[in-house]
C-alpha cells in the first residue's frame, strides 16, 4: 500500500500552460543516483540503516520494496528511510521489481558481498541503449565469484570473495560501484582503475565507510579497497541532486526566469554552470545555492557528453531544448549512450528544428515553441519535454510520466512555486478544465 503513494500509472499526464517566466527558490532533494545504490548497500550490514535526505521518488519505493522482499523492513519518516537488514536470508531478487528498475542491479553486488552469492533478473530501467553490464560481471569474477547467465538470469556465487586489481575497459559509474560494494568485505586488497568519479560513487565509499568499510581514492580514478570482517549500521545524509539542479537551472534558461536553485553542491554543477554562462545566462554562486537567470535571447554552443567532471549525458536532453529556442545552429553529440535522442521527435511537434544523426543532434534555434501534445520517452527527456511546456505558448500535455515520477520529487509542485502554471492530471475531464481554464 505503501507504494501506491508515489507511484504513476501510465494515465498520469502533466499539463502546462507555457510562457511563463520562472522565478523565485527551489530546494533540491537528495540524489536519485546516489541514494539507489546506498539502499542497496544497507543489506550488507546486519543492523539498522538510516538515509537522510531521501528523495520521494518512485524508483527509492521500488528499492525500498526489494529490501522487504528480501525479508528486511523498511519504513519513511519525513526525508529520512530506515531500513532493517538483520533478517534478510534471501538472495534471490524478486523478478517483477528488479524489471522495474535500472539500480536493482547494484542489489547483485550487495548481496554477493553479505551472502557470497546473488541471483537476479535482467535489471530494467530508462531505454537509452543497450545499457551491458559486462564490466560489473568481470569485476565479480576477479574477486573470485563464478558468474553465470541462464535464461536472462545473472547468478553469482563464491565459496570466497578476495581482493583483486580490477582495470575497467570504460568508465561506469554503475560498474565502480558494484565492485566497490563486492569488495568491501572481501579477504585482501582492491584497486579499481580507471574508476568512475562520478559525485554518486563518492557519496557510496562515504557510506560503506560510514557502515565500517575501508575505502580510499573514491572520486579520482583509481579506488583502493582493503576488505573488512563486518559492516554495522549507519546513519547517512545523501548528497544533493546534482542533475534535478541541473533540470531547474536549464528550466529558469529556457524561460528567461531567474531561479535560486537551493541545497547544492555547486563544484558537481561546473560543467552545466560553464554550458549556461557560455550560452549567455548570468549564473551566481553561492556555498550551498545557485542563481540563475536570463533576460535576453540565449546563444549557439557546442556540447559533447562525457563522464564527470564532463558535461553530464542525464543533462543532454535539457540543454538540447535550451538550444532549440537559442540562436544559432548547436550541436549536441552524445557520447554514452547510443539512444538517447528518442525526445526530438516530440520536440519537433512543438516547432523545434533538431536533425539526429547517429550520435549527434544538429538544432536550428528557433524563436518559439508551440504547445501540442507529447510523449516522454524515458526519465531525462521527459523532464526537458516539461521544460519545453514551460517555455512554449500555449497548453502542452505530456504524456507518459511514469518515467518522471521515478527521478523527479514532486516535479509538477516545485515548479508551481516558481510560478508555472503545471498540474498532474489523470483524465480527460481535467485536462478540459485546465485547457479552459489556460
Ligand atoms: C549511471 C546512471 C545514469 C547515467 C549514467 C552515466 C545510475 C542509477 N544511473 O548509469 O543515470 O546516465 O550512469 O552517467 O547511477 N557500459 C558497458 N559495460 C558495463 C557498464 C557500462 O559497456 O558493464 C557502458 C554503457 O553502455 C555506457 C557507458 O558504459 O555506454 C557508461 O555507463 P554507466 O556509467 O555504467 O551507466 P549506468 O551506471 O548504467
Amino acid at each position: 500500500m505503501r507504494y501506491i503513494v508515489f507511484s504513476g500509472g501510465k494515465m498520469e499526464r502533466y499539463i502546462i500552460a507555457g510562457k511563463k517566466r520562472l522565478e523565485g527558490k527551489v530546494k533540491i532533494s537528495g540524489a536519485k543516483n546516489s541514494v539507489l545504490p546506498l539502499i542497496a548497500a544497507s543489506v550488507m550490514n546486519n543492523g539498522v540503516t538510516h538515509i537522510h535526505n531521501c528523495p520521494k521518488i518512485r524508483d527509492v519505493l521500488v528499492m525500498a520494496e526489494i529490501v522487504g522482499r528480501l525479508g528486511g523492513k523498511f519504513f519513511f519518516s519525513g526525508d529520512t528511510l530506515t531500513l532493517f537488514t538483520e533478517n534478510i536470508r534471501s538472495w534471490i531478487l524478486p523478478e517483477d521489481l528488479t524489471g522495474e528498475i535500472r539500480a536493482s542491479v547494484f542489489m547483485t553486488g550487495a548481496l554477493l558481498s553479505r551472502f557470497k552469492a546473488a541471483e537476479t533478473a535482467k535489471p530494467g530501467g530508462c531505454n537509452i541503449g543497450s545499457r551491458p553490464i559486462d564490466q560489473h560481471l568481470k569485476g565479480f569474477r576477479a574477486l573470485g565469484a563464478e558468474v553465470n547467465i541462464r535464461h536472462g538470469a545473472i547468478m553469482a556465487s563464491a565459496s570466497d570473495l578476495h581482493g583483486s586489481h580490477i582495470f575497467m575497459d570504460m568508465v561506469s559509474v554503475g560498474a565502480t560501484i558494484n565492485v566497490m560494494m563486492a569488495a568491501s568485505m572481501a579477504r585482501g586488497n582492491t584497486t579499481i582503475e580507471n574508476a568512475a568519479k562520478e559525485p554518486h560513487v563518492v557519496d557510496v565509499a562515504n557510506f560503506l565507510n560510514s557502515m565500517g568499510a575501508n575505502i580510499k581514492g573514491a572520486g579520482t580514478d583509481v579506488i583502493r579497497i582493503k576488505g573488512v570482517d563486518t559492516l554495522h549500521g549507519t546513519s547517512y545524509a545523501v548528497v544533493p541532486d546534482m542533475i534535478e539542479a541541473g533540470t531547474y537551472m536549464f528550466a529558469a534558461a529556457a524561460t528567461k526566469g531567474d531561479v535560486l536553485v537551493k541545497n547544492v553542491i555547486p563544484k558537481h554543477l561546473e560543467a552545466t554552470t560553464a554550458k549556461l554562462e557560455e550560452i549567455g545566462c548570468d549564473v551566481e554562486e553561492f556555498d550551498d545555492a545557485i542563481r540563475v537567470s536570463a533576460s535576453r535571447r540565449l546563444g549557439r554552443t557546442h556540447v559533447k557528453t562525457q563522464p564527470y567532471p564532463g558535461y553530464p549525458t542525464d543533462m543532454q536532453p535539457q540543454i538540447a531544448v535550451t538550444l532549440a529556442l537559442a540562436n544559432g545552429t548547436s550541436i549536441v553529440t552524445e557520447s554514452i549512450f547510443e539512444n538517447r535522442f528518442k525526445y526530438a521527435d516530440e520536440l519537433a511537434r512543438m516547432g523545434a528544428c533538431i536533425k539526429v544523426e547517429g550520435n549527434t543532434a544538429i538544432i536550428d534555434g528557433v524563436e518559439k515553441f508551440t504547445g501540442a501534445e507529447v510523449s516522454a520517452p524515458d526519465l531525462r527527456a521527459g523532464a526537458a519535454l516539461v521544460i519545453a511546456g514551460l517555455a512554449a505558448e500555449g497548453v502542452t500535455v505530456v504524456d507518459d510520466i511514469v518515467y518522471i515520477l521515478r527521478g523527479y520529487e514532486d516535479f509538477d509542485g516545485k515548479l508551481r512555486g516558481l510560478g508555472a502554471e503545471i498540474e498532474r492530471v489523470n483524465n480527460a475531464k481535467d485536462i478540459r478544465k485546465f485547457r479552459l481554464r489556460a
